[in-house]
């Protein structure tokens, strides 16, 4: 795991803003596979002003969302389609068709998103680029702890804690699901390259079983660890608990001064 530690949160959205919008500007039709969430918001700003000033494209790219949400539409602004819409793709230059999530349809068995979802993946040519974020509980798309490490795209159950979590978003009296359809754990292993981005102090100690904790069912993010792949970004809050803080921050200089002798192109 390639681990960077940047001054806050803003630093996080722009590091990651210019590694997707890389990788596009290098490979134009690559697959990205996009998360919700508080965290992401900054790095979706990030990108609409990239594309905004002419900085990237998603013409050509197609994306697949980790998680949907169960029993609600995607006219719903609680919908993660309503949220990528909002946040990204109503904002840049993607084709809509291209454009995917595990949303299971009004009259819909929810047990054939999963598979079907899988299919569309496979067909896509496979994750180039996976966008991850973290539950305090360590959960990575709504894989909750005890998850299959096996896991592939299917309904799960959240548990009592993310709808607390979550609860913020909603108002009193709305209905707030408790199921969802979310990427595997495998189907996320299977991609190419893996950015994980964490921000905030109630992350730290999640961040620090993922980096530093056994692999762990319990720990959904701690399988990460055998990714050949992956590149977390924390902010100076969310790396709080790390022990191995020091050398995470020696190799981040290592490799910055290979990017500056050798050039970015072995990094997307
Ligand atoms: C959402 C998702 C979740 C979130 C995680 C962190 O698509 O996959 O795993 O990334 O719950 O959410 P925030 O960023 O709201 O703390």
């Amino acid at each position: 795991m390639e681990i960077i530690i940047l001054k806050d949160a803003e630093c996080v959205a722009d590091m990651g803003g210019e590694l997707v919008a890389e990788l596009l500007r290098v490979s134009p039709a690559s697959v990205l596979g996009l998360a919700t969430g508080g965290t992401q918001l900054a790095l979706y700003r990030k990108l609409v002003d990239k594309h905004r000033s002419g900085g990237v494209s998603f013409r050509q790219a197609t994306t697949f969302n980790l998680d949907e949400y169960l029993g609600v539409t995607t006219d719903n602004p609680q919908s993660y389609r309503a949220y990528m819409q909002r946040e990204l793709f109503d904002h840049v230059d993607i084709d809509p068709d291209r454009t995917f999530l595990p949303t299971c349809a009004a009259g819909q068995n929810p047990v054939l998103v999963g598979p079907d979802y899988e299919k569309k993946i496979t067909a896509a040519g496979g994750i180039d680029l996976q966008v991850l974020g973290i539950g305090v509980n360590g959960h990575i798309g709504f894989n909750e702890p005890s998850s299959s490490l096996n896991s592939r795209t299917r309904v799960k159950t959240l548990t009592r804690q993310t709808v607390e979590d979550n609860s913020r978003l909603f108002d009193t009296g709305e209905f707030q699901p408790r199921l969802a359809v979310t990427m595997g754990i495998a189907t996320i292993m299977d991609a190419r390259r893996i950015l994980m981005l964490a921000t905030g102090a109630n992350k730290a100690a999640a961040v620090a079983r993922m980096v530093e904790g056994p692999v762990t069912s319990m720990c959904p993010a701690s399988i990460l660890q055998m990714h050949e792949r992956v590149t977390v970004l924390l902010d100076e809050a969310a790396a709080e608990s790390l022990q191995n803080r020091d050398y995470y921050d020696w190799t981040h200089q290592q490799n910055e001064s290979l990017k500056a002798r050798f050039g970015r192109s072995h990094d997307v």
